[in-house]
């Protein structure tokens, strides 16, 4: 899911955009029980991408704190609702407090198994690239195969993604799953992520 639309969604009713991020966790929320309620193993959100730090600092440390709230809040929920989350993209640059939630999620929740959520956060695909090959670099590796490579990127054993949603009417993909999106199948719709949940979800995979 390329969770886009939020800004558009407050500037539409005159409201400062990290009321439109605030809606947006609103329907990551019902997105989220809607796919486990659908029995989706994998689910993943593109959060916040390595482009995203070039917005304002005020709009940037808004979505860090709305991530951690979150986060805190929510996870009680996710685990009785059998969620793991696991978090995806480059520690390097997440400053120290959304990093301890962030691990902090992670083990709380690691043992639940209805569903996987996965979140794309500091998340590229140029950079996860990069950080793949440097990763084999490190370890004195040459990598000559796709599968090389593969077992460098951020979580190796999450299949590929069957299906890419993204919202707000955007035809791109924004540096989302360069290299594991290669098959998959896109599914846009003009619907501003916050008004997304069960029924846009629906209609998407039965368009796949
Ligand atoms: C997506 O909504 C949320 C993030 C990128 C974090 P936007 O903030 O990109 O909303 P628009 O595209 O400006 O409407
Ligand atoms: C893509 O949305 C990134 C996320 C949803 C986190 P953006 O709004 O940041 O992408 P661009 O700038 O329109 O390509
Ligand atoms: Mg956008």
């Amino acid at each position: 899911l390329i969770m886009d639309g939020n800004g558009r969604w407050a500037n539409k009713r005159g409201l400062p955009r990290l009321l439109g991020h605030r809606a947006g966790i609103a329907a990551l929320e019902r997105t989220v029980r809607a796919a486990g309620e659908m029995g989706i193993g994998f689910l993943s959100v593109y959060a916040f991408s390595t482009e995203n730090w070039n917005r304002p600092q005020l709009e940037v440390m808004g979505l860090m704190a709305l991530l951690r709230h979150y986060a805190r809040r929510k996870v009680p929920e996710l685990v009785k609702n059998g969620v793991r989350v696991r978090f995806c993209g480059a520690r390097r640059g997440v400053p120290d407090e959304v990093l301890r939630i962030i691990d902090w999620s992670e083990t709380e929740t690691a043992r639940c198994g209805r569903m996987t959520l996965l979140v794309c956060f500091n998340y590229g695909g140029r950079q996860e690239i990069l950080d793949a090959i440097a990763d084999a670099q490190s370890n004195g590796e040459t990598i000559s195969s796709e599968e090389d490579l593969r077992k460098h990127l951020y979580l190796p054993d999450v299949p590929d993604p069957d299906l890419i949603i993204r919202t707000s009417g955007e035809l791109r993909i924004s540096n989302f799953w360069l290299w594991q999106g290669s098959y998959s199948e896109y599914y846009f719709t003009d619907t501003l992520w916050p008004d997304f949940g069960a029924a846009e979800l629906k209609k998407a995979l039965q368009s796949y």
